[in-house]
């Protein structure tokens, strides 16, 4: 899988840089073309000269020094890379990426990259914790860095707890994962439907739920990620789609249903994240409804069920269903798991701290037909959507059980 691959190595000043030479001989033993960049600060801690030894390559320390390579050196080796890891990444450099800062050549290089990030943190358990670093972990997250770890363990400054780097054995799987994963959905076209739907009371009011979309954007990103041909059809959010992905603007149930219904008969999954609207009013009305007396009262009909119709005629396809419960999850999920016809359920509690709408992170159980359950920690919610993948690839049979 990384034969052949331009793998970037950051490597930052922290204990765990000695590891950094390990991860570079493993890398180069799998065939990965490897070039290391490394802070002045990771000098300290390792020979530029062993690192060079190891990738057969220059390794990069000085911004300003003369160029070793044919172009500007930041923008040539930011544009050639397949992937960049950083090892160990220290709370410096995680800090930097994340408000953007490039005051050396690693950082200036992070910034110029497109390509696949990977960043595996090595700091203090206090360091590790603190809000900054979890913010701007999050922040990174976010903008779809995989994060590799940190382990748990024994640490160089005498504590015991997270914030270990990861073993140089398991960033490298993390890596060949990955572009393993990239080829699980070659050709496979999956629908996404995302966000809370919006049904109109008048031209200036709706009746909405409080979905924020992160799920379901999450999701399409991570489909994206594994060379699925994605259509993401959204209820009004405020995210930006990911790129490559299609993206279908819809407003109410009803236009959600159309842009599914039409879709479905090409699609290989569907991947049902939104929030619909059980219930939308019986009566539009086309101009603003005034106060009227001390009681309004509003009459709503049901909206289809669009989860439950495509469980009804499907041909094959993969159907991932979502289940947003506040009591009795299980049960409630596995109801309605089977009263959908769904292939995958993933429930959550949206009452439970750090799960449900708005949050960045979510806790999740996914559920499967034949009383399989997996039940995931509280993760950030692209950590999930890739985890979903899998399990999704799975199902298609282009993957061998996790
Ligand atoms: N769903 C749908 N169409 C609807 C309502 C829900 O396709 N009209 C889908 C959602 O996208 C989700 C799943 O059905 O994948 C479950 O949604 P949820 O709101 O949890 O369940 P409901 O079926 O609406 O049941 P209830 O509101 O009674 O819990």
């Amino acid at each position: 899988m990384l034969e052949g691959k331009f793998i970037l190595v950051g490597v930052t000043g922290g204990i765990a840089a000695y590891k950094a030479a390990e991860v570079v001989s493993r890398l180069r033993k799998l065939r990965a073309d490897v070039h290391v960049v490394m802070t002045k600060e990771a000098a300290h801690f390792i020979a530029p000269l062993t690192l060079q030894s190891l990738s057969a390559n220059p390794v990069h320390v000085e911004m300003f020094t003369e160029p070793k390579l044919w172009n500007v050196e930041h923008i040539a080796l930011a544009e050639r890379a397949d992937a960049v890891v950083v090892v160990p990444a220290t709370a410096n450099i995680i800090a930097k990426m994340a408000v953007g800062l490039a005051d050396d050549l690693l950082s200036t290089v992070l910034l110029a990259v497109r390509s696949p990030l990977f960043v595996a943190p090595a700091m203090n358990h206090w360091m590790y914790h603190h809000s900054a670093t979890q913010e701007n972990l999050r922040c990174l997250t976010e903008r779809s860095v995989h994060m590799i770890g940190p382990a748990e363990g024994f640490q160089a400054c005498g504590t015991d707890g997270d914030g270990r780097m990861s073993e140089p054995e398991e960033i490298v799987a993390e890596l060949e994962r990955f572009f393993q994963s990239q080829t699980w959905l070659k050709g496979k076209r999956v629908l996404v439907t995302a966000g809370g739907t919006q049904e109109p009371l008048d031209p200036v009011r709706y009746i909405g739920n409080r979905s924020s979309g992160r799920m379901g954007y999450a999701i399409a990103q991570a489909l994206q990620e594994a060379g699925a041909e994605t259509v993401l059809i959204s209820a009004p959010t405020s995210l930006h789609p990911p790129s490559q992905v299609l993206h279908v603007p819809v407003m109410t149930a009803l236009e959600m249903r159309d842009e599914v219904i039409k879709r479905f008969p090409e699609a290989d999954v569907v991947v049902k994240a939104a929030a619909v609207a059980d219930y939308r009013p019986a009566v539009q009305s086309e101009q603003k409804i005034k106060k009227q007396g001390d009681k309004l009262q509003l009459e709503l009909i049901p909206n289809p069920d669009i989860l439950a119709e495509l469980g009804r005629s499907k041909n094959g396809q993969i159907l991932v269903g979502f289940a947003a419960e506040t009591e009795e999850l299980i049960k409630h999920a596995q109801e309605k798991m089977h009263r959908k016809n769904v292939d995958l359920l993933v429930a959550n509690d949206v009452t439970k701290p750090g799960a449900g709408f708005g949050s960045p992170t979510n806790i999740v159980s996914f559920l499967f037909p034949d009383g399989r359950r997996i039940d995931l920690p509280q993760q950030e919610k692209l950590e999930i959507a890739r985890r979903l993948v899998r399990e999704i690839a799975v199902l298609l049979g282009v993957k061998e059980e996790n």
